[in-house]
């Protein structure tokens, strides 16, 4: 069976969070389970040179656009005998500053941009000597692929077409365009209506993979529950019921080749489950470089995140606040870029508490890989969590995960209420400044009772969720829907 993976972001060449990883970690482990896979991204600014292995290949494109003609350039890295990565070069859309945003404002024309990226996913996989069998589409940015590819079967004398996965990583982002941006995907105008794209008189990238897909899936299956709610839904969830029997939830994996405690370029010292030595000297490495005082006994916390309500930043905002004031002895660590007003509140309350709290505004992930050696505790207070991927590492590297029970975060974490003997972290239910504190409270009473502390923090460690077991299932779903 061929692949071939469809995604806006490709790590370790493009990023914004952990779509890039997932994309990247599956692909990787279906090729070693012996499938034959391709993936497809954009050629993002400074890619080529960063990564002098991607090939420009003489493969060009012209796409129609509207009323317009794009031109652009497959380039192409072959990583393994069955493992191929596609990059789509077109300058005008692609080398940019950023990958969605500028100055954190979306890129107008972010619908043309995309329905490129999936039209060019489409040549690759009828123009391919060997062509995939399955499509497998990720997030908005190519949710119209399963709809033009049913028109190219339809209209354009394409005998057979991929069969289309849809995986949701986030349904909170849609790509709801003006109806007028339908004329770029060059699709019949009668084509666009509620069973199809159109969503509140708008045209709705994702709402077109989750009608046209053959399969649906989501990256845990407590959050591919979530969504067939009106609180969890976004104005989706009806649709979602409809598809219930389509739609199946498939928790993420880790890169652990990525994220190896033991062998890891970006700590000072390895450690591993059975000897922290070298955590501890990640943690004291890890204050000297953020300029907290060093300190082994002062538990630390962490976060590392786009500075959002998806996140509940402005929950750890106040939690840390109010403990600093009620004079408890702690450490907090946080690295994240987003909302202009939470990463200023955070800048302050590093600036006005420098013993106990350091800031770092940005996207740094060597910093990430450093700061989840040194942390003690991580906090992920989140509204919903899809799957959410820094618990995991978090596990991995000790520092013991302070969850919200919210969509993969509950099926990742194990509270000790729930199980005493495997419990790998803190978990709490209210999307509340309140709830997290007490939640915090606990932690350091754990910190206290150094026995207890390590138990946990060897369960998390030890745990496993590496991607083997997670990409058979996606290859059974991929086998499912082939025999459709
Ligand atoms: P989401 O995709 O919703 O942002 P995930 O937990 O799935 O959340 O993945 C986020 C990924 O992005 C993780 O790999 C995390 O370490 C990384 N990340 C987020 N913010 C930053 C940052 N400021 N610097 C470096 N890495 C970051
Ligand atoms: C999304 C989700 C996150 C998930 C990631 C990778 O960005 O917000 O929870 O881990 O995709 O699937």
């Amino acid at each position: 069976m061929h692949v071939l993976l469809a995604t806006s972001e490709l790590n370790p060449y493009s990023k914004t969070g952990g779509l890039a990883d997932m994309v990247s970690a599956l692909s990787r482990a279906l090729a070693g389970s012996n499938l034959q896979v391709s993936v497809i991204t954009p050629l993002y600014r400074g890619m080529a040179q960063a990564h002098p292995a991607i090939e420009a290949t003489s493969w060009r494109l012209a796409i129609p656009l509207g009323d317009g003609l794009v031109e652009g350039r497959f380039h192409c890295q072959k990583l393994s005998p069955n493992l191929t990565f596609w990059f789509v070069e077109q300058a005008g859309f692609f080398d940019r500053p950023g990958i969605y945003t500028e100055a954190n404002r979306d890129y107008a024309d972010n619908a043309a941009r995309f329905i490129f990226l999936s039209r060019a996913a489409l040549i690759l996989a009828r123009h391919l000597p060997n062509p995939p069998t399955v499509l497998h589409c990720h997030d908005w940015q190519t949710g119209m692929i399963p709809i033009l590819a049913r028109h190219a079967q339809w209209h354009a004398g394409w005998a057979q077409p991929p069969q289309t996965v849809f995986t949701i990583h986030n349904l909170a982002f849609q790509g709801s365009f003006p109806a007028a941006s339908w004329g770029l995907t060059g699709l019949p105008s009668d084509w666009l209506h509620l069973e199809s794209a159109l969503h509140f008189e708008r045209v709705n990238f994702l709402k077109a993979g989750l009608t046209q897909a053959q399969a649906i899936t989501t990256v845990s299956p407590n959050y591919a529950r979530e969504i067939l709610t009106p609180e969890y839904g976004c104005g989706l969830d009806g649709l979602l019921l409809k598809r219930y029997n389509d739609l199946s939830g498939i928790l993420n994996g880790v890169d652990y080749e990525e994220w190896n405690s033991a062998s890891d370029p970006a700590l000072p010292s390895g450690f591993s489950a059975h000897d922290l030595s070298g955590k501890a000297m990640c943690k004291a490495a890890l204050q000297r470089e953020l300029g907290l005082p060093e300190d082994a006994e002062v538990p630390l916390f962490a976060n590392i995140s786009r500075l959002t309500d998806q996140k509940g930043s402005a929950l750890i905002l106040q939690t840390i606040r109010a403990l600093i004031d009620a004079g408890e002895s702690f450490q907090f660590a946080l690295l994240g870029s987003g909302e202009r007003a939470l990463e200023n509140a955070f800048g302050d309350l590093a600036q006005r508490f420098p013993n106990q709290v350091a800031a770092r505004i940005g996207f740094d992930p060597a910093l990430s890989h450093r700061i989840e050696a040194g942390a003690d505790f991580y906090l992920m207070p989140s509204r919903f969590e899809p799957c959410g991927l820094n618990q995991l590492y978090s596990l991995r590297y000790g520092a013991i995960p302070i969850v919200r029970a919210t969509g993969g975060l509950q099926d990742s974490v194990i509270d000790p209420r729930d199980n005493a003997a495997q419990a790998t972290g803190i978990k709490f239910t209210t999307y509340s400044a309140a709830a997290l504190q007490k939640a915090v409270l606990k932690a350091l009473a754990l910190w206290k009772e150094p026995a207890w502390l390590q138990h946990i923090r060897h369960n998390g460690m030890t745990a496993d969720f590496s991607w083997e077991k997670q990409a058979a299932e996606y290859v059974s779903l991929y086998e499912s829907v082939c025999r459709e």
